[in-house]
């Protein structure tokens, strides 16, 4: 998308690429292979060995009903002002972490692997040849979104994360990466939206959590930091966090508004009613065209050319941007925008330090609704982390549904706020499911929604990179 990247930032960035093992990250048992004289066991000794080895096998495997449901918390990173959010998650046997942009727009998880040699530089990558339960199905994967593609092969390993554990979860890796699409330290990503949109047709890591009944609620909830408005911040900061299980009472208050998805389950998607700029009530559309998808791994927010003109139309002086800048729009910095959006229920508004992308010029502002041509089934409406750090955000599985709530004073306070930057941690595994699906892109799979509609992940690293360099004028 947009190419030039300022070289200080990227320095900044490879500094801090050595993140593989985390320091918390179980680090794999060596058990030494000793030659012993075998010995005759007496009736007790194999007794007891009968008892134990029953007793460990029911504690590893369990039966259905007795397996223990958890919850947990994966700390996130804020890269880049807003740019995106990721956490971190372990593969492999001993477990190896690699952090991943949490994206509920796309539903495969991927990462880079060794071979990526050209566009993936300095990013971490997956060695399958290290892990021991690794296989490889030798399938092709490939994956488009809206800010790039990624394509290598499928394979399957166990995967950690906070808490949680998917044997033979199947993956990509990927040996080749759009320019742009990863940057260090982030090494691929984990798609949260569900399987009938998997390019892999492999069962999501969540969704294998959630059927295999190892969440104490069907459910998973994003709080998101904002740095955008902080001259000082950093290219990392701390992000917010991801919740698997449960719903954290401390970062938002009242109740969670849950509204149905507005189609079957693909994208998480609500059906957008109400949008306000300037205390204005525009026109929405009705039926598909209201369709948005609220998406963690875009960074602004799109909708259909005709409802973005109108949009602007309400903030005096607004004008369409050029060149790099065609299907943003700029508007007079000295303007306070003010927008609220509804899906089905209350207004929830959008700080205006969130709308407010960068200062392009010493009277124009870019703002952070931009015109989205999007594909004849892919959802309309593209609603990414300008709307969501304004909200807690719930994705239920059951009922399927999306649910909002207002965030606590708490939660406010982490904004610009200086927490420590988390390590990557994928806690002491609570839960354990096996997903086992094939990922075989099957010719049903290639007919599905996920061929024609492409997820959607999308940041814009070279603006942020500039709004996060106090009073840089944007030159391209
Ligand atoms: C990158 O790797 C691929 C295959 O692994 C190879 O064909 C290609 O020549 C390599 N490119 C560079 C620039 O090393
Ligand atoms: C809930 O959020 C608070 C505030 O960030 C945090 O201190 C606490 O550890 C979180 N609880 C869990 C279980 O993640
Ligand atoms: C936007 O909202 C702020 C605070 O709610 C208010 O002070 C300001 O007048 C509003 N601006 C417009 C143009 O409505
Ligand atoms: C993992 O999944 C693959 C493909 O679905 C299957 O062939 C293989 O037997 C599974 N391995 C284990 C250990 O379950």
């Amino acid at each position: 998308m947009l190419s030039s990247f300022p070289l200080s930032l990227v320095l900044l960035l490879s500094v801090s690429h050595s993140v593989i093992a985390a320091p918390n990250a179980p680090q794999g048992q060596y058990v030494p292979l000793v030659r012993r004289t075998l010995r005759a066991r007496s009736v007790e000794e194999w007794g007891e060995w009968a008892k134990a080895h029953r007793e460990k096998l029911s504690a590893k495997y369990g039966d259905t009903e007795k397996r223990k449901r958890s919850t947990g918390t994966n700390l996130l990173t804020n890269q880049n002002s807003d740019s995106s959010f990721f956490g971190s998650l372990a593969i492999g046997t001993p477990p190896v972490s690699y952090n991943v942009i949490l994206d509920t727009g796309s539903a495969d998880l991927w990462v880079a692997d060794a071979n990526c040699n050209v566009t993936c530089n300095g990013v971490a990558t997956f060695n399958p040849t290290a892990s021991s339960t690794f296989s490889t199905t030798d399938l092709p994967f490939e994956i488009s979104y809206g800010s790039g593609r990624a394509s290598g092969t499928l394979g399957a390993d166990t995967i950690q994360m906070a808490g949680f554990s998917v044997s033979n979860q199947t993956f990509g890796i990927c040996d080749s990466v759009s320019d742009g699409l990863l940057t260090v330290p982030v090494s691929g990503l984990l798609g949260l939206a569900f399987k009938t949109i998997a390019s892999s047709g492999a069962t999501p890591f969540w969704q294998a959590l959630v059927a295999g009944d190892a969440w104490d609620s069907p459910l998973m909830a994003f709080q998101l930091t904002r740095f955008l408005d902080d001259q000082t911040a950093q290219s990392l900061e701390f992000g917010g966090s991801f919740t698997m299980g449960f719903v954290n009472n401390t970062l938002f208050t009242g109740d969670i508004e849950y509204v149905d998805l507005a189609t079957t389950a693909s994208y998480w998607i609500l059906p957008l009613t109400s949008l306000t700029t300037q205390g204005t009530n525009l026109e929405v559309p009705t039926g598909p065209e209201a369709y948005a998808a609220i998406d963690t791994g875009t960074t602004l927010v799109g909708g259909p050319t005709r409802y973005m003109t109108e949009f602007y139309a309400q903030i005096p002086g607004a004008a369409p941007g050029t060149g790099n800048f065609e299907g943003y729009y700029t508007y007079p910095c000295a303007t306070d925008v003010n927008v609220t959006m509804a899906f089905g229920g209350k207004n929830w508004a959008i700080s205006e330090a969130d709308f407010r992308l960068t200062q392009l010029t010493q009277n124009q502002c870019l703002g952070a609704f931009f015109d989205l041509q999007t594909g004849r089934s892919a959802p309309s409406w593209i609603v990414g982390d300008t709307f969501l750090k304004n909200v807690y955000s719930v994705f239920r599985y059951d009922p399927p549904s999306v649910g909002f709530a207002q965030l606590s004073d708490a939660a406010l306070a982490l904004n610009s706020a200086n927490t420590p930057v988390p390590s990557a941690t994928i806690g002491s595994v609570a839960a354990t499911v096996a997903a086992t699906s094939t990922g075989q892109p099957t010719a049903g799979n290639s007919a599905a929604p996920s061929r024609l509609a492409h997820p959607f992940m999308m940041s814009l690293v070279a603006v942020w990179a500039v709004s996060s360099m106090a009073g840089l004028v944007l030159l391209l």
